[in-house]
């Protein structure tokens, strides 16, 4: 068995805190900075974590343009994920050109692929510095080497560790990524995630919960607790997920949101949790991937359309009403038709309240990019606009059942289609929309519902609780 991944030391911790003095101690060193962050809200916390670095190093924030350093946090789940980061990167070389003071860094992880350092050498060299996932907490010793560098600074194969103990600089206000557990152990055969995030490796709970309450001081709101498969988490001290959630729950933290659960771990202790929580939001996103089984099997993700079924119809049971979203995949190698037209039935089926929908895209290095009949994009490009359809359609219908009700809204910001209108998270997840002011922003709104426009629903303030007691 592979040696399991530790927390950082407190050495480690101090070591790169001390290259962040030194960096803050320089007159020549870059003032300002921009990260650009593509990919999932692990990545989004990744980049709190480099923010929350920067600023340790004396750094402030700036626009893209003007920033002495650009950072680009990066995505390859999908092809088109890698080609916009690098699309952008070549991109901002223009603009490198003309100001070559600036640098540019590429971190996350596409980094982390096989080949990407060799490929950044030669194709990027107007890149200052790089560096994969698993290198992120040593960005102070990374960003030291490559103000000293006149060529590329590649770091990138170090082993994964726990993240404990980083600066985070959050980039909102009343809502918070806490991240529970890093990695995935599943090698469904479309994903490089496991191959690019490294082995699932899980905080302890009393950290968790240490972390949790600071943000309560600060005056947070909601939680979003993070992890590739959550309910794999199990701390070093055997804590489970049902149990960490019902321990969150009792912090009192107003809102309590998670992701994402696979479908094959999700067991009925944590609908329990979740139906005897005060706190935890009647929302659950399931990745369901397929409506097909001989798909699924060859996914290798360990479950049945059967047994999703019955899932949702417990979950269903368990908490009436909860939101329920998905993510679905359409021309994996060899699906038939009438695999595909399973998955429609599937959605067709539960009626989730919103799923994103992909169309397979192969990934170097794992088991799906290898098999045989990858299908034509033509008829992938049919599949997923026939799912899409479908999928909105359902969505229409399901929302149906909040008009007249109440939900509570955390407000977000400002509607982007009016200035008299804010908008935000309804408990279910779904977007809701109603007349509003800027000073509501951060707040908790009463709100009825009164209409579904596409994916949101609209409504009108009921009463403002403002500020939580
Ligand atoms: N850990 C999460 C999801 C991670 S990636 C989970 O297991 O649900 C987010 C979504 O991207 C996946 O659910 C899947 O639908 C999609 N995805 C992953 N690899 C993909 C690929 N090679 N091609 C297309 N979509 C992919
Ligand atoms: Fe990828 Fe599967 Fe892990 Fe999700 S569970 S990150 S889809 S390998
Ligand atoms: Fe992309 Fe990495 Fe997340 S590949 S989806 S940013 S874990």
């Amino acid at each position: 068995m592979a040696e399991r991944a530790k927390p950082l030391t407190p050495e480690e911790l101090e070591e790169q805190r001390e290259y962040a003095r030194k960096i803050r101690e320089l007159t020549d060193r870059p003032h300002t900075y921009h990260i650009i962050t593509y990919g999932c809200q692990m990545n989004a916390h990744d980049s709190e974590i480099l923010a929350g670095m920067l600023g340790s190093m004396g750094l402030q924030e700036a626009e893209r343009d003007e920033a002495d350093l650009v950072i680009f946090n990066t995505c390859c789940v999908r092809d088109n994920a890698e080609r916009r980061a690098l699309g952008n990167v070549t991109w901002l070389n223009e603009i490198k050109k003309k100001r070559p003071s600036m640098k540019i860094g590429v971190c996350g992880c596409m980094i982390q692929e096989p080949g990407m350092a060799e490929k950044i050498m030669k194709q990027y060299r107007f890149v200052d510095l790089a560096f994969g996932t698993a290198d992120l907490y040593r960005f102070p010793q990374i960003l030291t080497e490559a103000l000293n560098s006149s060529s590329t600074v590649i770091e990138t194969g170090s082993p994964h560790r726990i993240l404990e103990g980083l600066p985070v600089s959050r980039s909102r206000r009343e809502s918070a990524y806490v991240s529970i557990m890093q990695g995935c152990d599943n090698f469904c055969t479309y994903c490089i995630v496991p191959y690019v995030r490294g082995r699932e490796r899980s905080r302890n709970a009393s950290e968790i919960l240490e972390e949790i309450r600071h943000l309560q001081e600060d005056g947070v709101m909601e939680i979003m607790l993070l992890g590739q498969n959550v309910n794999s988490y199990r701390s070093q001290d055997g804590v489970t997920f049902p149990e960490l959630l019902s321990m969150v729950d009792r912090t009192g933290i107003r809102r309590i949101r998670f992701m994402t659960s696979h479908p094959k771990d999700l067991l009925p202790e944590l609908m329990e949790v979740m139906a005897g929580a005060r706190h935890v939001l009647p929302q659950f996103h399931l990745p369901v991937q397929s409506g097909s089984n001989e798909i699924l099997r060859r996914m290798n993700r360990q479950y049945t359309r059967e047994t999703y079924l019955e899932r949702v119809e417990q979950l269903r049971r368990a908490i009436p009403g909860i939101g329920l979203t998905t993510d679905m995949m359409v021309a994996f190698p060899g699906e038939t038709e009438s695999q595909f037209q399973e998955t429609l039935s599937l959605t067709d089926e539960v009626g989730f309240d919103s799923a994103f929908t992909f169309v397979y895209s192969p990934r170097v290095g794992t088991a799906a990019a290898r098999m045989e009949n990858q299908i034509p994009p033509e008829e992938a490009s049919r599949r997923i606009q026939a799912l899409i359809a479908l999928q909105e359609r359902r969505q229409q219908e399901v929302m149906q059942r909040f008009l007249g009700t109440e939900e509570e809204v955390l407000v977000e910001g400002m509607s982007r289609r009016s200035h008299q209108q804010i908008s935000g998270r309804g408990t279910h997840g779904l977007s809701v929309t109603f007349p509003g002011r800027a000073e509501q922003i951060g707040t908790i709104c009463r709100v009825r519902i009164t209409g579904v426009r596409n994916n949101t629903l609209v409504g009108r303030q009921t009463e403002n609780e403002g500020a939580v007691s």
